[in-house]
This record gives structure tokens, sequence and C-alpha cells, in this order.
């Protein structure tokens, strides 16, 4: 948040969790979200199936590889990555219904994928691995963490030498105003909107190397543009009672799509790696 703003405190960041995450079904998420939108993957994030395979080759993953993902929601990430990639990921979620979400899909999934995936409940920025991993990644969540610098140092901790890190964000666009700050905070629990230099900044004080920040806005407006037409077709179809959730959505989706349309809004693709040789762990 910005100076007018001080940021808010941790039992409003809970309050804001549980108002989002407790509740991730009904009518708009099923059809337009995880159907529509992602075909049918359970994914809370603007980027799908592409961006998720665009982190997998980032962190070249493969069934060598052991992953964390942070803030792993209803644990599709998790899923499509031991499915498609065969690598084993296991991923810490703050919800506890999120988290039963995740580990409700794990037992709809084939059992060789099934045995590569866990959940675990916790905040991101307290992981302390038992043994380090060749690779972390998080989409679509750092904006809604009280500090991204210390998911940052934690993500680092917690990665082999020579690890690597995907992270997609949505992010501060190169426009971004006091108004799209407080509306992002006030939707969508948005705490931490960062410039890419700011990332590129945080990245080097964590000490990353070799960090790339790539803008992925153009698949952020095509997924928002997308769930509106989708809101709009299904909208007459609806229930009554489901009458006021598709208002909502196409009212705020349009205010995101004008946000990342003007550059106040970005969305960031993020990777690094941990030095092979760094310093010992913080
Ligand atoms: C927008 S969802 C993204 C879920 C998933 N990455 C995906 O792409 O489908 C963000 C998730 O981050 C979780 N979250 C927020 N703060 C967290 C924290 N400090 N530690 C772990 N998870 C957190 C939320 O509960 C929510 O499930």
């Amino acid at each position: 948040l910005s100076a007018l703003a001080p940021a808010p405190a941790a039992d409003e960041f809970r309050r804001k969790n549980r108002s989002l995450y407790d509740r991730t079904s009904g009518a708009v998420w099923d059809t337009v979200v995880y159907g529509d939108l992602h075909g049918g993957h359970e994914f809370i994030n603007l980027g799908g199936a592409a961006i998720v395979d665009r982190v997998a080759a980032a962190l070249r993953l493969g069934p060598e590889s052991d992953a964390v993902e942070f803030c792993s929601g209803r644990g599709a990430v998790c899923r499509y990555l031991a499915e498609r990639y065969g690598c084993r990921v296991l991923g810490i979620e703050w919800n506890a219904r999120q988290i039963a979400a995740a580990r409700d899909l794990k037992r709809r999934t084939p059992a060789a994928a099934a045995s590569r995936i866990g959940f675990r409940r916790g905040d991101c920025v307290a992981w302390r691995p038992r043994r380090a991993v060749d690779a972390v990644l998080s989409i679509d969540s750092f904006m809604l963490l009280p500090s991204a610098a210390a998911a940052l140092r934690s993500a680092w901790r917690g990665l082999v030498p020579g690890g690597r890190l995907a992270v997609v964000t949505l992010a501060a666009g190169r426009k971004i105003d006091h108004e799209t700050r407080r509306f992002v905070w006030d939707e969508d629990g948005m705490a931490s909107l960062h410039s890419a230099r700011e990332y590129r900044r945080m990245l080097a004080a964590a000490e990353f190397e070799n960090a790339a920040i790539r803008d992925e806005s153009g698949r952020a407006i095509a997924a928002m543009a997308r769930m509106d037409r989708a809101l709009r077709l299904r909208q007459s179809a609806a229930k009554a009672a489901d009458a006021v959730a598709f208002a909502g959505w196409i009212a705020v989706g349009e205010a995101y799509l004008e946000a990342f349309r003007c550059e106040r809004l970005a969305y960031l693709l993020l990777t690094a790696e941990k030095p092979r040789k760094g310093r010992k762990p913080r």
C-alpha cells in the first residue's frame, strides 16, 4: 500500500483471506473460471495451463525434480505439474478450506500422479523444508502477501544451490495509482503490488542470480476479456439466486480489464536461480 495507507495488520490479512478463499466454488467459479477459462482445471489464476507450462519450462521440471508451490490453493497447479512433467510437488497453503479442497483433488487424481503431490497448511514465508528442493514456484499469489521480499528470502532458503525460482504475480504497472492500490486491496486483498524494477531489486537483495522478468500482461488481458464474454453469455441462463454473483464479477472484471489495459496493473513472470556457491543459509 502507498504511504497514505498503512500496511494492514495480520488479523486483517486473515479476515480477507477467509472471506476470499473459504469458498471458491459455486455457479461462477465452476462454470466460468474452472470450466470456460481453464478447461476443467481448478486453477485460481489468470495465466492458466499456458503460464504453468512456461513456469515448468523455466524451472526445467522433469521426473527427477522436487518442487514446492507457495500458495497452492485448490492444488490444481501441483496436480497439473505432477501429471504432465512427472515431478514431485508439495503445495504450501494458508487457508484451511483450500487445503481441504486440494486434498480432495488429490483423492480424485490417478494414483501415479497422486503419489507425487502433497499439501501442507502453513504460511509460505515461514516454510522451512526438511530437505532443500530443486524448484520453488508461485502463481498469482505474491501480491497477496504482506511482504513479497520475505517470501523471496523464504524461497531462497529452501532451494538447493543452483535451484530455480519462478513466480507469476499481479504487479504494479507503469501507471499504478493510489485508487488502483485501494481497489485491489478492497476487492482481492492484494497488499503487495510491486513494479518490475522493484522486483529486480528484491531478487538481487535476496541474492538470486540470473534474474529475468517478463511482462505477461497480454495474457492477463486475454483471460479477463474471455471471462467477461463467458460471464455475459452465462448470466442470462443463470439461476436468479446467482444473479448478484454474476453482476458483481462482471463489474469487478471490467475494472481489472481497464486497469491492465491502461498499465495501472501488470502481470509478471519472474525467474531466477540460487547461486551454486552461496552464503550460509540465513
Ligand atoms: C489466487 S490463489 C492461487 C492458487 C494457485 N496458485 C493457483 O494458481 O491456482 C492464492 C492463494 O494463496 C493463498 N495464500 C495467501 N497468503 C498465503 C500465505 N502467506 N502462505 C500460503 N498461502 C497463502 C490463498 O489462501 C489462496 O489460496
